[in-house]
Formats: structure tokens, sequence, C-alpha cells
């Protein structure tokens, strides 16, 4: 054999040897890395079908903020007995944890998750929420493709209380909070609040429903950031509630809620420690998305070993495809309107349209019925 084909051949060998992937056949034909990740293939159409119907919307949403909630309850400080990570308590215990104050709300996605512990006992509770989360966030344009690891442990007990933060917190026990969890930096918190893109509060304020936090709610872009660092007019709702400040687009009719501020994210946007990560942010759609990937990853295997894991990346549905659009200052609102803090250059944005506030959609389509799936459970 020349020596040439001899390399070419030994070449070939270690390319096979380096790729993992793709070395197993599920039922449904599909190539997967490990034959462990085919059980998670029917749990993500189930979910789709069942309660995402691959909407950007409220069930959506409700999932991702699930993964925080869930995960984030684990602390280094008090030690194991405080609570497991990603383990599933609030699905296991749906009667403890999802009346926490902090988790005011979370009922809504216990109880759609709940039922697929048994239409899909062969994956766990812990796995199952931060399984459901990847699979809503796939529904939001803009997003990134999550990571998922399989294999967790299911709780054994529910968390204590107080470990989620709060929206009346101080920038330093929330960036604490955070690093007590898991050893997050302040810019990776920064970084999960691109969660907030796609955000809507039914509970800081009672009186209002699906207040959005951004003009976009079910675009996973850069939106967020841009409006947090514009002064605040006014409030949607009530202007006594706690953990909310003045939001620059107040303004709302009928199911169209005007726009709310939560406190935390006003002041990590305005804070030294964090202002200009928040601000790097704007009109950064891929280092926003990526950065959120990799801290996300952090979060969804918090209480687990990320050796004793087994990657089923590819079993998380690729995100939809449809285009987000570059910041932009939303109506009436220019350069003049920002609050900054950051010294460095802020981008140069174009600004909307329009010589009043635009309002906010109910619905991802447009209009305003855009029912929810809501399944009645224990929590
Ligand atoms: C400083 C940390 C955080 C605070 C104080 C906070 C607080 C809140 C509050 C008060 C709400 C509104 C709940 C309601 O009234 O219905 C909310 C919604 C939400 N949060 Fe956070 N959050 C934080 C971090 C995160 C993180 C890290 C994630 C995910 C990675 C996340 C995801 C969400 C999502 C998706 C919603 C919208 C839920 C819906 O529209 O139904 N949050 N958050
Ligand atoms: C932040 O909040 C914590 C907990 O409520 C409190 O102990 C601390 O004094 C606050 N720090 C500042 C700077 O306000
Ligand atoms: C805010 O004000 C309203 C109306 O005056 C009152 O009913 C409500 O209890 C107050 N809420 C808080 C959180 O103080
Ligand atoms: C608000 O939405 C509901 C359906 O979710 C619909 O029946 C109602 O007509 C809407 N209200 C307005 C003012 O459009």
């Amino acid at each position: 054999m020349a020596f040439s084909a001899l390399l070419a051949l030994v070449a070939l060998a270690a390319t096979v040897r380096a790729a993992p992937s793709h070395t197993a056949v599920c039922p449904d034909g599909s190539r997967v890395g490990n034959a462990a990740c085919c059980k998670f293939i029917p749990l993500a159409k189930d979910l789709q079908e069942t309660v995402f119907q691959n909407d950007c919307g409220e069930d959506t949403h409700e999932a991702v903020r699930l993964i925080f909630h869930d995960a984030v309850s684990i602390s280094k400080k008090l030690g194991p007995s405080a609570g497991g990570g990603a383990d599933g308590s609030m699905l296991l215990f749906p009667t403890v944890e999802p009346n926490f104050p902090a988790n005011n709300g979370i009922d809504d996605s216990v109880n759609n998750l709940i039922p697929f512990l048994t239409s899909h006992p062969e994956v766990g509770a812990a796995d199952l929420v931060q399984f459901a989360g990847a699979v809503a966030l796939s529904n939001c344009p803009g997003a990134p493709q999550l990571e998922f690891m399989a294999g967790r442990r299911n709780a054994k007990a529910p968390a204590i209380i107080g470990l989620i933060p709060e929206p009346q917190d101080n920038v330093t026990s929330i960036l604490e909070r955070f690093a007590d969890a898991g050893d997050f930096t302040p810019f990776e918190v920064v970084s999960l609040l691109a969660s907030h893109s796609i955000a809507r509060a039914d509970k800081v304020d009672e009186t209002i429903d699906a207040a959005p936090f951004d003009s976009t709610p079910f675009d996973f872009d850069t939106q967020v950031f841009l409006e947090v660092l514009l002064k605040g007019t006014g409030f949607p709702g009530l202007n006594n509630n706690t953990g909310e400040v003045m939001s620059p687009l107040p303004h709302g009719s009928g199911n169209d809620t005007g726009e709310l501020r939560l406190q935390s994210d006003f002041v990590l946007a305005r804070d030294p420690r964090t202002a200009c990560f928040w601000q790097g942010f704007v009109d950064q759609q891929e280092f926003m998305a990526k950065s959120f990937k990799a801290a996300m990853a952090k979060l969804a295997i918090l209480g687990s070993k990320r050796s004793e894991l087994i990657d089923c990346s590819d079993v998380v549905p690729p995100t939809v495809r449809t285009p987000v659009r570059r910041a932009s200052f939303p109506a009436t609102k220019s350069v003049k309107d920002l609050e900054l803090t950051c010294k460095q250059r802020f981008p140069t944005l174009t600004t909307d349209r329009g010589a009043q506030q635009t309002l906010i959609p109910h619905c991802s389509n447009g209009g305003q019925d855009c029912p929810a799936v809501q399944f009645n459970g224990p929590a």
C-alpha cells in the first residue's frame, strides 16, 4: 500500500474514533449518539403536541422558567439537605415548593408536566423538567438549541424556602445567591436573564395578565436588554407592587398588557458589577444566544456531575428558523431615553415608526385568542 493511502486510512480510522456521534438507531429511525437518548424523541413530540404546540407562548415561557426554579434550589453553603438542584423536586413535591412565594405562578407548568411522569415513565422527573424547557425554547425564534444532558437523579425531598431570587432582591444578594447555587459569575447571571426576553408576569401585579418584560415576548431577541435601559415612565397596572419599577412602555389596552419592569432587571442593568454585561448584549443576538446557552448548560446540571450524565443534546429539537429583528428603539423612544451607567460605546439603533407607544400583542400571531393548555393537577 502506498504511504499516502496508508496515511488516509489512518486518518479515516481516527475520524471514526473521534466521532462517537450517530452510533445508535432509535425505533423511529433517528440516529443518536447514545441509545439511552432514544426515549426523549417521543417525549419531545408529545410535549409539543400536548402542551407547547410549537408556539413561543405562555406554556413555553412557563416551562423555561421552571428550568430555573427547579435547578437553582441548591446551596453550597447550606449543603445537600437544602436542595438537590435540577432534581425534579417541583414535580415530585408539587404541594411544597410551588407554594413558596418566589414560585408564585409556577404551578401552571408543574401541573402541565406531571402527566408526563405517567405517560413517559422511562424519563425521570429531574430530566423531564430540563428536557421540557429545552423543547419549549426551541419554539422561540432566536433561541439557541440548548444542551441536554440525561441521567439526573430524582429528588428525595423538596428544597427549602428562600433559594430562589426575587425581583425585590438587591444586586449583592442576587449575585451571592447565584454564586452559592453554582459558581455563576456576574456575566453568567446576566446571560441567564436573556430568558426574560420571552417572559411575562402574571403575579407581580395580580390585577393584570401576562405583562411582558419587553415588546417582543415571543422572540428570543436582545430587545429586553435595550428596553430595560430606557427611562421608566409608568406602570402597566397598579403602582405599588413589590419588586416592580416603572417601565418605559406602560400603555396597554384590553388583553394587550403594557410592559412591566422587574426591579431586579432594572438594578442589574445599572449596577457597576453587571451594567456593561447587560449593555453588551444589546443588538448582539449571536453573542447573547451563545452566552445564554453556555450559562444554561451549567444551570441545567446543578446537583449532578457532568461526567455522570449522558450527552443527549442531539434529541433537542432544532430551534424554529424564523429570523428575529435587530434591536430597535420602540416607537417614540430614542437614544435620549437611555439611562446608561456603562461607559462603553452604545450601538447605533433605529427607532420604530409611530407617534405613540405601540401596543404589545397578547398572542404570538398578533391576535387576541391564544388559549393556553392547562391541566389540573396537585400544584
Ligand atoms: C435575578 C433572577 C431572577 C428573578 C428575580 C426573576 C424573577 C421573575 C419574575 C418575578 C417573573 C414573573 C413571574 C410572574 O409574575 O408570573 C419571572 C418570569 C420569568 N422568568 Fe425570571 N427571574 C430571574 C431569573 C430567571 C432565570 C435565570 C430564568 C431562566 C433561565 C428565568 C426565566 C423566566 C421566564 C421564562 C419567565 C416568564 C414566565 C411566563 O411568562 O410565564 N428567570 N421571573
Ligand atoms: C441586600 O439585601 C440583603 C438581604 O435582604 C441585605 O442584608 C443587605 O443589607 C442588602 N444590601 C444592600 C447593599 O442594600
Ligand atoms: C396597592 O394598592 C391597591 C389599591 O389601593 C391595594 O388594593 C393593594 O392592596 C396595594 N398593594 C400592595 C402590594 O401594597
Ligand atoms: C381577550 O382575549 C379573550 C380570549 O383569550 C377574548 O375572548 C376577548 O375578546 C379578548 N378581549 C379583547 C378586548 O380583545
